[in-house]
Protein backbone atom coordinates (compact mmCIF):
# COMPACT_ATOMS: atom_id res chain seq x y z
CA UNK A 1 0.00 0.00 0.00
CA UNK A 2 1.66 3.52 -0.51
CA UNK A 3 1.78 6.10 1.20
CA UNK A 4 -0.30 9.20 0.75
CA UNK A 5 2.13 12.34 0.87
CA UNK A 6 -0.87 15.22 0.29
CA UNK A 7 -2.13 14.74 3.70
CA UNK A 8 -0.58 16.90 6.35
CA UNK A 9 0.27 13.73 8.46
CA UNK A 10 1.30 11.21 5.78
CA UNK A 11 -0.05 7.85 6.36
CA UNK A 12 -1.20 4.50 4.78
CA UNK A 13 -3.78 4.35 7.66
CA UNK A 14 -6.27 6.46 5.43
CA UNK A 15 -6.25 9.21 8.33
CA UNK A 16 -8.89 11.55 6.39
CA UNK A 17 -11.43 9.07 6.84
CA UNK A 18 -11.55 9.40 10.62
CA UNK A 19 -11.96 13.08 11.35
CA UNK A 20 -11.57 12.79 15.27
CA UNK A 21 -8.41 10.87 15.27
CA UNK A 22 -6.84 13.12 11.92
CA UNK A 23 -7.47 16.55 14.29
CA UNK A 24 -6.17 14.53 17.13
CA UNK A 25 -3.33 14.04 15.63
CA UNK A 26 -2.84 16.97 13.68
CA UNK A 27 -3.06 19.01 17.45
CA UNK A 28 -0.33 16.77 18.53
CA UNK A 29 2.25 17.39 15.43
CA UNK A 30 3.45 20.83 16.33
CA UNK A 31 3.75 19.03 19.76
CA UNK A 32 6.30 16.89 18.27
CA UNK A 33 7.76 19.38 15.92
CA UNK A 34 8.49 21.97 19.11
CA UNK A 35 9.87 18.80 20.66
CA UNK A 36 12.45 17.84 17.43
CA UNK A 37 13.49 21.55 17.41
CA UNK A 38 14.00 21.66 20.83
CA UNK A 39 15.10 18.26 21.89
CA UNK A 40 16.35 16.95 18.50
CA UNK A 41 20.33 17.37 16.72
CA UNK A 42 21.58 20.43 18.17
CA UNK A 43 23.06 22.98 15.56
CA UNK A 44 21.96 21.47 12.24
CA UNK A 45 18.67 22.32 12.43
CA UNK A 46 17.98 24.77 9.03
CA UNK A 47 21.25 22.83 6.95
CA UNK A 48 20.33 20.56 3.61
CA UNK A 49 20.33 16.55 5.02
CA UNK A 50 20.41 13.72 2.37
CA UNK A 51 17.77 11.65 4.18
CA UNK A 52 15.58 8.72 3.19
CA UNK A 53 11.98 8.67 3.92
CA UNK A 54 9.97 6.16 3.19
CA UNK A 55 7.64 5.97 0.53
CA UNK A 56 5.65 2.51 0.63
CA UNK A 57 5.64 -0.25 2.83
CA UNK A 58 7.47 -2.76 0.49
CA UNK A 59 10.52 -4.43 1.68
CA UNK A 60 11.53 -3.54 -2.49
CA UNK A 61 12.08 0.09 -3.00
CA UNK A 62 10.26 1.47 -0.29
CA UNK A 63 12.21 4.69 0.41
CA UNK A 64 13.29 7.87 -1.75
CA UNK A 65 16.61 10.11 -0.73
CA UNK A 66 16.97 13.35 -1.42
CA UNK A 67 17.79 16.65 0.24
CA UNK A 68 15.60 17.70 3.57
CA UNK A 69 15.96 20.08 6.81
CA UNK A 70 15.12 17.80 9.48
CA UNK A 71 12.35 19.84 11.21
CA UNK A 72 10.41 19.11 7.18
CA UNK A 73 11.09 15.24 6.87
CA UNK A 74 7.25 14.11 6.46
CA UNK A 75 6.95 12.05 9.78
CA UNK A 76 3.96 9.59 9.16
CA UNK A 77 1.91 6.88 10.31
CA UNK A 78 3.10 3.87 8.12
CA UNK A 79 2.21 -0.05 8.67
CA UNK A 80 2.72 -2.99 7.06
CA UNK A 81 -0.23 -4.79 4.76
CA UNK A 82 -2.56 -6.36 6.99
CA UNK A 83 -2.21 -10.30 6.29
CA UNK A 84 -5.58 -11.21 5.53
CA UNK A 85 -7.29 -14.18 7.73
CA UNK A 86 -4.30 -13.45 10.17
CA UNK A 87 -4.41 -15.44 13.40
CA UNK A 88 -2.81 -14.95 16.83
CA UNK A 89 0.60 -17.01 16.59
CA UNK A 90 0.97 -18.19 20.13
CA UNK A 91 -0.12 -18.46 23.83
CA UNK A 92 -3.55 -19.12 25.13
CA UNK A 93 -5.83 -17.51 22.49
CA UNK A 94 -3.25 -19.87 19.51
CA UNK A 95 -5.53 -19.85 16.64
CA UNK A 96 -8.13 -16.97 16.86
CA UNK A 97 -8.16 -14.45 14.78
CA UNK A 98 -6.08 -11.53 15.09
CA UNK A 99 -7.18 -8.65 17.23
CA UNK A 100 -8.39 -5.23 14.94
CA UNK A 101 -9.24 -3.92 18.75
CA UNK A 102 -7.65 -3.67 21.85
CA UNK A 103 -9.24 -6.34 24.07
CA UNK A 104 -10.85 -4.78 27.38
CA UNK A 105 -9.05 -7.05 29.68
CA UNK A 106 -5.57 -6.74 28.05
CA UNK A 107 -6.00 -2.95 27.33
CA UNK A 108 -3.48 -1.72 30.31
CA UNK A 109 -0.87 -3.97 29.32
CA UNK A 110 -0.75 -3.19 25.84
CA UNK A 111 -0.94 0.42 26.75
CA UNK A 112 2.29 -0.33 28.95
CA UNK A 113 4.07 -2.23 26.35
CA UNK A 114 3.06 0.75 23.99
CA UNK A 115 4.67 3.84 25.86
CA UNK A 116 7.43 1.82 27.36
CA UNK A 117 8.70 1.20 23.66
CA UNK A 118 7.56 4.60 22.70
CA UNK A 119 9.78 5.96 25.02
CA UNK A 120 12.86 4.80 24.02
CA UNK A 121 12.40 6.06 20.42
CA UNK A 122 12.78 10.32 21.43
CA UNK A 123 14.93 9.15 24.35
CA UNK A 124 17.46 8.64 21.71
CA UNK A 125 17.10 11.09 20.07
CA UNK A 126 17.60 13.58 23.11
CA UNK A 127 20.72 11.51 24.31
CA UNK A 128 22.28 11.84 21.11
CA UNK A 129 21.20 15.59 20.43
CA UNK A 130 24.85 16.81 20.75
CA UNK A 131 26.78 14.48 18.54
CA UNK A 132 26.97 16.29 15.38
CA UNK A 133 29.54 18.87 17.09
CA UNK A 134 31.79 15.89 16.68
CA UNK A 135 31.45 13.49 13.61
CA UNK A 136 33.97 12.14 11.73
CA UNK A 137 32.84 12.76 8.45
CA UNK A 138 29.53 14.28 6.34
CA UNK A 139 28.38 10.45 5.52
CA UNK A 140 28.38 9.61 9.44
CA UNK A 141 26.64 13.02 10.34
CA UNK A 142 24.50 11.83 7.62
CA UNK A 143 23.77 8.27 9.22
CA UNK A 144 23.09 9.76 12.44
CA UNK A 145 20.52 12.07 11.17
CA UNK A 146 18.94 9.35 9.68
CA UNK A 147 18.74 7.30 12.62
CA UNK A 148 17.33 10.47 15.03
CA UNK A 149 14.63 10.96 11.82
CA UNK A 150 13.89 7.24 12.15
CA UNK A 151 13.58 7.68 16.06
CA UNK A 152 11.22 10.03 15.59
CA UNK A 153 9.28 8.64 13.44
CA UNK A 154 8.88 5.60 15.49
CA UNK A 155 7.58 7.84 18.04
CA UNK A 156 4.38 8.47 15.93
CA UNK A 157 4.50 4.55 15.07
CA UNK A 158 3.40 4.21 18.95
CA UNK A 159 1.72 7.37 19.63
CA UNK A 160 -0.78 6.73 16.19
CA UNK A 161 -1.54 3.09 18.27
CA UNK A 162 -2.53 5.41 21.94
CA UNK A 163 -4.15 7.48 19.83
CA UNK A 164 -6.23 5.92 17.72
CA UNK A 165 -7.07 2.57 20.14
CA UNK A 166 -6.64 3.69 23.93
CA UNK A 167 -9.42 6.98 23.64
CA UNK A 168 -8.40 9.75 26.27
CA UNK A 169 -5.77 7.71 28.23
CA UNK A 170 -3.94 6.89 24.69
CA UNK A 171 -3.78 11.15 24.23
CA UNK A 172 -2.79 12.26 27.71
CA UNK A 173 0.29 9.12 27.30
CA UNK A 174 1.21 10.37 24.26
CA UNK A 175 1.53 14.29 25.46
CA UNK A 176 3.72 12.62 28.37
CA UNK A 177 5.92 11.03 25.98
CA UNK A 178 6.82 14.45 24.53
CA UNK A 179 7.47 15.93 28.74
CA UNK A 180 9.54 13.20 29.76
CA UNK A 181 13.81 13.60 28.60
CA UNK A 182 16.35 12.00 28.78
CA UNK A 183 18.30 12.79 32.01
CA UNK A 184 15.36 15.12 33.12
CA UNK A 185 15.40 14.72 37.16
CA UNK A 186 11.96 15.20 37.87
CA UNK A 187 10.55 13.59 34.31
CA UNK A 188 12.99 11.32 33.29
CA UNK A 189 12.80 8.51 30.53
CA UNK A 190 11.22 5.36 31.71
CA UNK A 191 14.04 2.96 31.07
CA UNK A 192 17.51 3.82 33.00
CA UNK A 193 20.17 3.22 30.12
CA UNK A 194 17.73 6.04 28.18
CA UNK A 195 18.74 8.66 30.38
CA UNK A 196 22.21 8.57 29.77
CA UNK A 197 23.89 11.07 27.60
CA UNK A 198 25.86 9.26 24.26
CA UNK A 199 28.55 11.93 23.56
CA UNK A 200 31.00 10.25 21.98
CA UNK A 201 31.36 8.33 18.54
CA UNK A 202 32.25 4.81 19.54
CA UNK A 203 29.40 5.02 21.95
CA UNK A 204 27.05 5.73 19.57
CA UNK A 205 28.20 2.82 17.55
CA UNK A 206 27.77 0.87 20.49
CA UNK A 207 24.18 2.46 21.19
CA UNK A 208 22.90 1.24 17.45
CA UNK A 209 25.32 -2.16 17.62
CA UNK A 210 23.62 -3.09 21.28
CA UNK A 211 21.14 -0.67 22.66
CA UNK A 212 19.35 -0.12 18.91
CA UNK A 213 19.31 -4.28 18.64
CA UNK A 214 17.64 -4.66 22.14
CA UNK A 215 14.75 -2.61 20.14
CA UNK A 216 15.02 -4.85 17.42
CA UNK A 217 14.19 -7.87 19.61
CA UNK A 218 11.30 -5.71 21.29
CA UNK A 219 10.37 -5.14 17.90
CA UNK A 220 10.06 -8.68 16.88
CA UNK A 221 8.29 -10.04 19.86
CA UNK A 222 5.59 -7.13 19.45
CA UNK A 223 5.27 -7.88 15.76
CA UNK A 224 4.28 -11.39 17.02
CA UNK A 225 1.37 -9.66 19.00
CA UNK A 226 -2.00 -10.57 19.01
CA UNK A 227 -3.12 -7.18 18.83
CA UNK A 228 -2.94 -6.92 14.92
CA UNK A 229 -2.27 -3.03 14.75
CA UNK A 230 0.65 -3.13 16.87
CA UNK A 231 2.31 -6.31 15.01
CA UNK A 232 1.52 -4.41 11.51
CA UNK A 233 3.39 -1.15 13.15
CA UNK A 234 6.44 -3.31 14.67
CA UNK A 235 6.90 -5.29 11.28
CA UNK A 236 7.27 -1.99 9.30
CA UNK A 237 9.21 -0.60 12.07
CA UNK A 238 11.92 -3.22 11.74
CA UNK A 239 12.58 -2.06 7.85
CA UNK A 240 13.27 1.16 9.31
CA UNK A 241 15.83 -0.40 12.09
CA UNK A 242 17.73 -2.55 9.99
CA UNK A 243 20.19 0.43 9.04
CA UNK A 244 20.49 1.45 12.33
CA UNK A 245 21.96 -2.03 12.65
CA UNK A 246 23.98 -1.11 10.21
CA UNK A 247 25.44 2.42 12.03
CA UNK A 248 26.01 0.10 14.64
CA UNK A 249 27.96 -2.54 12.99
CA UNK A 250 30.14 -0.79 10.26
CA UNK A 251 30.68 2.07 12.75
CA UNK A 252 32.63 -0.42 15.08
CA UNK A 253 33.79 -2.33 12.27
CA UNK A 254 35.86 0.68 10.65
CA UNK A 255 37.14 1.51 14.34
CA UNK A 256 38.49 -2.01 14.62
CA UNK A 257 39.68 -1.66 10.93
CA UNK A 258 41.04 1.39 11.91
CA UNK A 259 43.26 0.07 14.60
CA UNK A 260 44.78 -3.04 12.72
CA UNK A 261 46.04 -0.18 9.93
CA UNK A 262 47.55 2.06 12.43
CA UNK A 263 49.20 -1.54 14.29
CA UNK A 264 50.52 -2.38 10.90
CA UNK A 265 51.99 1.12 10.26
CA UNK A 266 54.20 1.43 13.79
CA UNK A 267 54.31 -2.46 13.73
CA UNK A 268 53.52 -2.01 17.34
CA UNK A 269 50.42 -3.65 18.99
CA UNK A 270 51.23 -1.89 22.19
CA UNK A 271 47.82 0.18 23.53
CA UNK A 272 50.00 3.32 24.39
CA UNK A 273 51.47 3.20 20.79
CA UNK A 274 48.43 3.07 19.08
CA UNK A 275 46.48 5.65 21.54
CA UNK A 276 49.50 7.49 21.10
CA UNK A 277 49.15 7.49 16.99
CA UNK A 278 45.11 8.42 17.27
CA UNK A 279 43.23 5.36 17.39
CA UNK A 280 41.26 3.14 19.29
CA UNK A 281 43.26 -0.03 20.45
CA UNK A 282 41.73 -3.28 20.68
CA UNK A 283 42.18 -4.00 24.08
CA UNK A 284 40.11 -0.61 25.34
CA UNK A 285 37.03 -1.86 21.88
CA UNK A 286 36.89 -4.82 24.00
CA UNK A 287 36.01 -3.07 27.13
CA UNK A 288 33.29 -0.83 25.23
CA UNK A 289 31.72 -4.20 23.90
CA UNK A 290 31.92 -5.39 27.40
CA UNK A 291 30.23 -2.73 29.36
CA UNK A 292 27.44 -1.65 26.34
CA UNK A 293 26.57 -5.26 25.92
CA UNK A 294 26.21 -6.25 29.37
CA UNK A 295 24.01 -2.86 30.04
CA UNK A 296 22.25 -3.46 26.80
CA UNK A 297 21.13 -7.16 28.17
CA UNK A 298 19.64 -6.07 31.17
CA UNK A 299 17.06 -3.92 29.09
CA UNK A 300 15.69 -8.00 28.53
CA UNK A 301 13.94 -7.48 32.27
CA UNK A 302 14.23 -10.27 34.83
CA UNK A 303 14.70 -13.73 33.25
CA UNK A 304 11.99 -15.11 34.91
CA UNK A 305 9.13 -13.29 35.30
CA UNK A 306 5.00 -13.47 35.46
CA UNK A 307 4.70 -10.27 33.22
CA UNK A 308 6.73 -11.90 30.87
CA UNK A 309 4.88 -15.21 31.11
CA UNK A 310 0.97 -13.32 31.11
CA UNK A 311 2.25 -11.53 28.14
CA UNK A 312 2.72 -14.43 25.86
CA UNK A 313 -0.22 -16.46 27.75
CA UNK A 314 -2.51 -13.83 26.64
CA UNK A 315 -0.83 -13.16 23.16
CA UNK A 316 0.26 -9.75 23.53
CA UNK A 317 3.99 -10.30 23.07
CA UNK A 318 5.74 -13.35 21.32
CA UNK A 319 9.17 -14.80 21.18
CA UNK A 320 11.66 -13.20 18.65
CA UNK A 321 10.77 -15.18 15.39
CA UNK A 322 8.05 -17.13 17.18
CA UNK A 323 7.20 -19.71 13.85
CA UNK A 324 10.95 -21.01 14.36
CA UNK A 325 9.35 -22.68 17.40
CA UNK A 326 7.37 -26.16 17.65
CA UNK A 327 5.21 -25.54 20.74
CA UNK A 328 3.68 -21.97 19.93
CA UNK A 329 1.69 -23.04 23.79
CA UNK A 330 4.27 -23.40 25.96
CA UNK A 331 2.02 -24.73 28.85
CA UNK A 332 3.36 -27.35 30.98
CA UNK A 333 7.27 -26.96 29.34
CA UNK A 334 10.47 -25.64 31.14
CA UNK A 335 13.48 -23.97 30.25
CA UNK A 336 16.61 -24.54 32.06
CA UNK A 337 18.38 -21.03 33.37
CA UNK A 338 20.86 -20.73 36.15
CA UNK A 339 20.36 -19.58 39.58
CA UNK A 340 23.15 -18.11 42.09
CA UNK A 341 23.66 -18.92 45.49
CA UNK A 342 24.79 -16.61 48.05
CA UNK A 343 28.31 -17.71 47.88
CA UNK A 344 28.44 -17.19 43.94
CA UNK A 345 27.40 -20.61 43.08
CA UNK A 346 26.02 -21.78 40.29
CA UNK A 347 23.22 -24.60 39.79
CA UNK A 348 21.06 -24.84 36.80
CA UNK A 349 17.16 -24.86 37.48
CA UNK A 350 14.72 -25.50 35.42
CA UNK A 351 11.05 -23.25 35.63
CA UNK A 352 7.88 -22.56 33.23
CA UNK A 353 8.75 -22.27 30.00
CA UNK A 354 6.78 -19.35 29.88
CA UNK A 355 8.15 -17.75 32.62
CA UNK A 356 11.58 -17.61 30.90
CA UNK A 357 10.60 -15.81 27.41
CA UNK A 358 12.87 -12.73 28.45
CA UNK A 359 15.78 -15.13 28.59
CA UNK A 360 15.11 -16.99 25.48
CA UNK A 361 14.58 -13.53 23.79
CA UNK A 362 18.10 -12.69 25.48
CA UNK A 363 19.62 -15.66 23.97
CA UNK A 364 19.02 -14.92 20.37
CA UNK A 365 19.53 -11.61 20.89
CA UNK A 366 23.27 -12.93 22.09
CA UNK A 367 23.29 -14.95 19.02
CA UNK A 368 22.40 -11.75 16.72
CA UNK A 369 25.43 -10.06 18.46
CA UNK A 370 27.90 -12.57 17.86
CA UNK A 371 27.40 -12.47 14.02
CA UNK A 372 28.81 -8.62 14.10
CA UNK A 373 32.07 -9.57 16.59
CA UNK A 374 32.62 -12.64 14.13
CA UNK A 375 33.03 -10.29 11.03
CA UNK A 376 35.15 -7.98 12.98
CA UNK A 377 37.63 -10.52 14.09
CA UNK A 378 37.81 -11.41 10.10
CA UNK A 379 38.85 -8.29 9.65
CA UNK A 380 41.47 -8.06 12.14
CA UNK A 381 42.73 -12.00 10.71
CA UNK A 382 42.84 -10.40 7.98
CA UNK A 383 45.22 -7.58 8.73
CA UNK A 384 47.66 -10.28 10.08
CA UNK A 385 47.02 -9.43 13.72
CA UNK A 386 46.66 -11.97 16.57
CA UNK A 387 43.88 -10.86 18.90
CA UNK A 388 39.70 -12.19 18.77
CA UNK A 389 36.75 -9.42 20.24
CA UNK A 390 34.58 -11.34 22.24
CA UNK A 391 31.12 -10.80 23.88
CA UNK A 392 31.70 -11.05 27.78
CA UNK A 393 29.55 -13.90 29.46
CA UNK A 394 25.74 -13.09 30.08
CA UNK A 395 26.98 -13.34 33.67
CA UNK A 396 29.25 -9.86 33.97
CA UNK A 397 28.32 -7.02 35.36
CA UNK A 398 24.43 -7.45 35.02
CA UNK A 399 22.31 -5.39 37.40
CA UNK A 400 19.00 -7.33 36.17
CA UNK A 401 17.55 -10.82 36.47
CA UNK A 402 19.65 -13.71 38.26
CA UNK A 403 22.84 -12.24 38.45
CA UNK A 404 22.47 -8.63 39.56
CA UNK A 405 24.29 -8.36 43.04
CA UNK A 406 27.11 -10.91 41.85
CA UNK A 407 30.12 -10.45 40.52
CA UNK A 408 31.79 -12.07 37.53
CA UNK A 409 34.70 -11.92 35.32
CA UNK A 410 33.82 -11.62 31.47
CA UNK A 411 34.51 -14.99 31.02
CA UNK A 412 31.61 -15.87 33.81
CA UNK A 413 34.02 -16.74 36.53
CA UNK A 414 32.39 -15.38 40.06
CA UNK A 415 34.63 -12.75 41.91
CA UNK A 416 34.16 -11.51 45.16
CA UNK A 417 32.98 -7.53 45.45
CA UNK A 418 36.50 -6.45 46.55
CA UNK A 419 38.37 -8.48 43.27
CA UNK A 420 35.53 -6.96 41.14
CA UNK A 421 36.41 -3.38 42.17
CA UNK A 422 40.20 -3.88 41.81
CA UNK A 423 40.05 -5.71 38.34
CA UNK A 424 37.08 -3.40 37.04
CA UNK A 425 38.75 -1.07 35.16
CA UNK A 426 40.75 -4.30 33.42
CA UNK A 427 37.57 -5.25 32.08
CA UNK A 428 35.47 -1.45 31.09
CA UNK A 429 36.79 1.30 30.15
CA UNK A 430 38.23 3.46 32.53
CA UNK A 431 37.01 7.61 33.27
CA UNK A 432 40.99 8.17 32.10
CA UNK A 433 40.11 5.97 28.42
CA UNK A 434 37.12 7.56 28.23
CA UNK A 435 38.70 10.66 28.47
CA UNK A 436 41.07 9.46 25.65
CA UNK A 437 38.28 8.44 23.33
CA UNK A 438 36.46 11.95 23.57
CA UNK A 439 39.52 13.45 23.07
CA UNK A 440 39.78 12.21 19.58
CA UNK A 441 36.02 13.15 18.94
CA UNK A 442 36.99 16.43 17.20
CA UNK A 443 34.59 17.47 13.91
CA UNK A 444 35.63 16.83 10.64
CA UNK A 445 33.14 18.26 8.05
CA UNK A 446 35.19 18.40 5.03
CA UNK A 447 33.24 16.04 1.65
CA UNK A 448 35.33 13.04 1.58
CA UNK A 449 37.56 13.87 4.72
CA UNK A 450 37.45 11.68 7.73
CA UNK A 451 38.95 11.71 11.03
CA UNK A 452 41.81 9.48 11.98
CA UNK A 453 40.38 7.33 14.68
CA UNK A 454 37.64 5.52 12.00
CA UNK A 455 38.62 4.16 8.48
CA UNK A 456 35.99 5.32 5.50
CA UNK A 457 33.27 3.02 4.58
CA UNK A 458 33.36 0.68 2.16
CA UNK A 459 30.62 2.69 -0.08
CA UNK A 460 28.72 5.57 0.00
CA UNK A 461 24.56 5.96 0.72
CA UNK A 462 22.30 4.90 -1.81
CA UNK A 463 25.40 4.31 -4.77
CA UNK A 464 26.44 7.90 -4.39
CA UNK A 465 30.36 8.24 -3.34
CA UNK A 466 31.94 8.61 -0.04
CA UNK A 467 33.01 11.71 -0.60
CA UNK A 468 29.33 13.22 -1.42
CA UNK A 469 28.05 16.12 0.58
CA UNK A 470 25.73 14.26 2.76
CA UNK A 471 24.95 17.01 4.44
CA UNK A 472 25.12 21.20 3.26
CA UNK A 473 26.78 23.15 5.80
FE1 LIG B 1 13.32 2.92 16.98
FE1 LIG C 1 16.61 2.28 16.15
Amino acid sequence: MSIDYTQKIPNNVQLSDDKQLQRALEKWQPHFLDWWKEMGPEGFQQKDVYLRTATSVDAKGWASYGMTKMPDYRWGIFLADQVPDRKIGFGDHMGEAAWQQVPGEFRSDLRRLIVTQGDTEPASVEQQRLLGQTCPSLYDLRNLFQVNVEEGRHLWAMVYLLHAYFGRDGREEAEELLQRHSGDRNKPRILSTFNEPIDDWLSFFCFTYFTDRDGKYQLKMLAESGFDPLSRTCRFMLTEEAHHMFVGETGLGRVIKRAVEVMNEIKSGDPAAVRGAGAIDLPLMQKYINFWFSSAQDLFGSDTSTNAANYFANGLKGRPDEDQYQDHVAKDATYEIEEVGDDGSIKTVAIPLRNAMNVIARRAYIKDCDIGVQRWNRVIKKAGVDFALKLPSERFRRTVGVYAGHHFTPDGKPVAAAEWEARKYGWIPSPDERAFVKGLMRQVTEPGKIAGWIAPPDRGINNLAVEHEYVRL
